[in-house]
């Protein structure tokens, strides 16, 4: 079974309600450089498909919930289940991502430590084997 870093991030919580406040060397572990969200994500549909050549990801279903799948590429594979807004799962680089099981109200926020480009993204299942194959020893 593949290891999954999931944080959970503290709450601050009184009788106003919660809190969570994540910093970039704290609980976010890399330099956040861009933060984008999905919403309205339509029943049953599955997205991602894809791993990154350096782009790390925290991965936080800010209301409602979704689950991920994660592939490492060597035959190990895990479903993880995003469903409080104070955990985060961490998705290093080379790892192959789909999401999944959305409800009709799941906002997935994810952080990310690099800008948009197209470049970094492998999207093919089998160019990612490889890659991962290729890149074992670095
Ligand atoms: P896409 O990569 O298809 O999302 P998924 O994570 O499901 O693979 O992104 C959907 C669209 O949004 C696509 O046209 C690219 C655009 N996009 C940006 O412009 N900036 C971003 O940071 C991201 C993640 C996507």
């Amino acid at each position: 079974m593949m290891k999954v870093i999931k944080y959970a991030f503290q709450r601050h919580g009184d009788d106003r309600g919660m809190l969570v406040a994540l910093e970039e060397g704290k609980e976010i572990p890399f330099e956040v450089k861009r933060v984008y969200y999905m919403y309205d994500t339509v029943t049953g549909v599955r997205r991602g498909f894809h791993a990154h050549k350096c782009l790390q990801q925290i991965l936080i279903c800010v209301h409602g919930f979704c689950k991920i799948h994660l592939d490492n590429g060597r035959g190990e594979t895990a479903e993880v289940d995003l469903n409080t807004p104070f955990e985060g799962l961490y998705i290093s680089n080379d790892m192959w991502r789909e999401m999944y099981d959305f409800s009709s109200d799941a906002v997935l926020m994810v952080l990310a430590s690099e800008l948009y480009d197209e470049a970094d993204y492998i999207r093919n299942y089998d160019d990612f084997v490889k890659y991962v194959e290729e890149n074992r020893h670095e």
